[in-house]
């Protein structure tokens, strides 16, 4: 089996199929203009699954499809038709700000996506509209119900908690998402990119995202699912609901990091917050054989270290504090989270 450094088995690919977003999440993307890549800079449906399938065949059983805004490219369900057709290929998923869902639902269902992550940080539509800028809550919340009518299982809600922002909706969230049998994930906010204003104050911690919860609905724990989810997952004590905290910033998860992910430029990264990645594109483009990208991808997987999450809450803990500015990283809409 292909181990990094800290003895981690590559199982989840993130690919990243455009870098443009039609929100600016101010957590993520809070500038109003971003450049681009060029067209002929993304990687073609054909490259991404050359890609996929190598990356298969060295241990990755799930993949996700991000952006920027995955549904932005054109005809994706084009790619999620090849791609479901991977053999050695579990889970195939999308995480989605949902704006465009209504219309696309039934033919990325058709061509073999079952499950679902859509983002949502707010039920009140001034506050929604705050908070991406752009966004326009009833179309998402109408994506939401077409794609539930059309069978996707589960849909996961992935709300970001900031201090300030969005935390007096926590309890309105696990409401919503029981009532409609939708599954949520409370997400630590973290310092993604170099743009956005994360403070540690601004987070609001695990912990304090239970406490909150079991005001209302006491509730027990599931566990990490595959004991290297980012998420740990509670239910009702009744046993009903499915409701996640994310907590990369108070409870790291580094030690279980199975994830790469693949920028729409074609670039290997190995961690979220990483600065840099390995340039794929030059070697698919070169003409490099399938041995040749097998042996890059091994060797790049073989020298991985990262474990940025947990460096951070180190140097939080100790008295030389964290300043985000200091750490150069990828910009999210390379990453798509
Ligand atoms: P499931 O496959 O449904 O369990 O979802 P997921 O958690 O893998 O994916 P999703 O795209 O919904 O991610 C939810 C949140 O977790 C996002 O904010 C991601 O940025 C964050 N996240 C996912 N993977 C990692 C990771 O490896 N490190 C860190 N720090 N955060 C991550
Ligand atoms: N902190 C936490 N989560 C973030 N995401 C984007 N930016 C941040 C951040 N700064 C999440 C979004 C989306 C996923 C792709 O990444 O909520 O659901
Ligand atoms: Fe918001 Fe997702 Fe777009 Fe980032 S990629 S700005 S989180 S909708
Ligand atoms: Fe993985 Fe990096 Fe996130 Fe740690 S910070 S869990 S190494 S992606």
């Amino acid at each position: 089996m292909l181990l990094d450094t800290l003895q981690r088995p590559v199982k989840d690919l993130r690919i990243s199929v455009t870098d443009r977003c039609n929100f600016r999440c101010t957590y993520c993307m809070p500038l109003d203009n971003y450049d681009w890549l060029d067209k002929s800079e993304v990687l073609t449906f054909e490259e991404i699954t050359r890609l996929a399938r190598l990356f298969i065949q060295l241990g990755v059983e799930k993949i996700r499809l991000t952006g920027g805004e995955p549904l932005a490219r054109r005809d994706l369900e084009q790619l999620v038709k090849s791609l479901s057709g991977l053999d050695g290929l579990r889970d195939l998923c999308l995480t989605t700000n949902g704006s465009t869902l209504a219309e696309k639902a039934q033919a990325l269902k058709a061509a073999g996506l079952r499950r679902l992550n859509v983002s949502l940080d707010s039920l009140k539509p001034d506050r929604f509209r705050r908070i991406t800028k752009r966004g326009d809550l009833q179309k998402v919340l109408h994506g939401l119900f077409v794609a539930k009518e059309h069978g996707f299982s589960p849909i996961k809600l992935n709300a970001v908690i900031e201090r300030g922002v969005n935390d007096d909706e926590i309890i309105d969230l696990v409401t919503f998402s029981l009532e409609h049998g939708f599954a949520i994930r409370f997400i630590e906010f973290m310092d993604v990119g170099n743009a956005n204003h994360w403070q540690s104050d601004t987070i609001v911690p695990k912990q304090e995202i239970l406490d909150i919860i079991n005001t209302r609905f006491p509730l027990r724990e599931v566990g990490r699912k595959g004991g290297s989810a980012p998420s740990v997952d509670y239910q009702c004590v009744d046993g009903s609901g499915d409701i996640g905290v994310i907590a990369s910033v108070t409870e790291p998860f580094c030690s279980s990091c199975t994830r790469a992910r693949l920028t729409a430029d074609g670039r290997l990264v190995t961690c979220l917050f990483a600065n840099t990645g390995h340039n794929l594109k030059v070697l698919l483009r070169g003409g490099a054989s399938d041995d040749r990208l097998l042996d890059v991808l091994q060797q790049v997987w073989l020298q991985r270290t990262d474990r940025y999450s947990e460096e951070r809450l180190a140097a939080l803990r100790s008295g030389a504090g964290y300043d985000p500015k200091e750490h150069k990283k990828i910009e999210m809409i390379s990453l798509g989270g």
